[in-house]
């Protein structure tokens, strides 16, 4: 009998990225602490594993991350300075960044790659599956992606991966996805058969690319010590999968995966980032009306694209 599947409480963020599709901003400033609107991108992302009911948090740091453990951390200067002038909205929101979840830190030595930054989280996660979610991607808080990820883990074990559709010519930018239909009813989950990271779009097997939300069986901590490095010298979460997705459910293998056709930003990109900012702006009580006039104004305003 198959022994019973724990239950998914932790989850690892790695934030130990150079960041260098976004210098000079992240020269001194990690690409997770730029603002998305008025919060830095990772307090969304803490927020939604907090949401799902993941409290216990990791985090996987290095060099330049000061910032990050400072924010998630209490300021007591700017508290006393903003109860002093009564400022009591503020001061909630300032608070609120230091009161979610249980969190943790582990450094990566070295940036030698997704795979070993989930690596240096095996002590603190142990023998159980756990979520990896990556601090520049942005899955709007309407679309439930994790809790039903969380929730395919304990139905089918093993692990899960997400996936969203891309334009077949841009799949060399992305992890991608060989599937087959999954076991259950539902037509967004299927089975993951192999996975290649970062395809010449010719051999590309599919234009489902993997993004950045993972419910990973603790299996995954050996096969990653035995991956060498792949793809830029760095050893790969995605070439991990891939043993894992070859292996038998009873040494922890499989991989599921739910092709999320939700609202996603992937802020460590310039354009993405561009357009997460506007977009949750313009939704925004606050700032909303007023934002969404100027837009429309400033839209209106555009001169032609070239050849338009
Ligand atoms: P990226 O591929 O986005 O790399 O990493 P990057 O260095 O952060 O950014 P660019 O591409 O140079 O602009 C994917 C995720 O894995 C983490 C990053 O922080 C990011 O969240 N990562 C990557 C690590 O934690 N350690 C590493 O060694 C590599």
């Amino acid at each position: 009998m198959n022994a019973p599947i724990k239950a998914v409480t932790k989850a690892v963020i790695p934030v130990a990225g150079l960041g260098t599709r976004f210098l000079p901003a992240t020269k001194a400033t990690p690409k997770e602490m730029l603002p998305v609107v008025d919060k830095p991108a990772i307090q969304y992302v803490v927020e939604e594993a907090v949401a799902a009911g993941l409290e216990d948090i990791l985090f996987v740091t290095g060099r330049n991350k000061s910032s990050l453990e400072n924010h998630f951390d209490r300021a007591w200067e700017l508290e006393a300075a903003l109860e002093q002038k009564g400022d009591d909205f503020r001061l909630e929101r300032v608070r609120k960044s230091q009161v979610l979840g249980d969190i943790h830190y582990v450094r990566q030595g070295d940036p030698r790659g997704l795979g070993h930054a989930v690596l240096c989280g095996a002590m603190h996660v142990g023998d159980q599956p756990f979520a990896v979610m990556l601090g520049d991607d942005l899955i709007d808080h309407r679309d439930l992606l994790l809790a039903q990820m969380l929730d395919i883990q304990q139905r089918y074990g093993g692990s899960v991966v997400a996936l969203i559709e891309v334009d077949p010519a841009q799949v060399n930018l992305y992890g991608c996805a060989a599937i087959r239909p999954g076991p259950g009813p539902e037509d967004d989950v299927v089975e993951v058969t192999d996975l290649v990271e970062k395809p010449d779009p010719s051999d590309a097997p599919s234009n489902l690319a993997i993004i950045g939300r993972y419910v990973l069986h603790p299996a995954v901590f050996d096969v990653l010590r035995q991956t060498p490095p792949g793809r830029g010298g760095e050893i790969q979460l995605t070439d991990a999968l891939k043993t894992l997705a070859g292996m038998s459910p009873e040494s922890g293998g499989g991989v599921h995966a739910v092709v999320f056709r939700g609202r996603r930003y992937d802020t460590g990109d310039r354009l993405d980032y561009l357009r997460s900012t506007v977009r949750l702006a313009s939704e925004r009580k606050d700032l909303g009306p007023e934002f969404r006039s100027w837009l429309r104004e400033f839209v209106g305003s555009l001169p032609p694209e070239d050849g338009a």
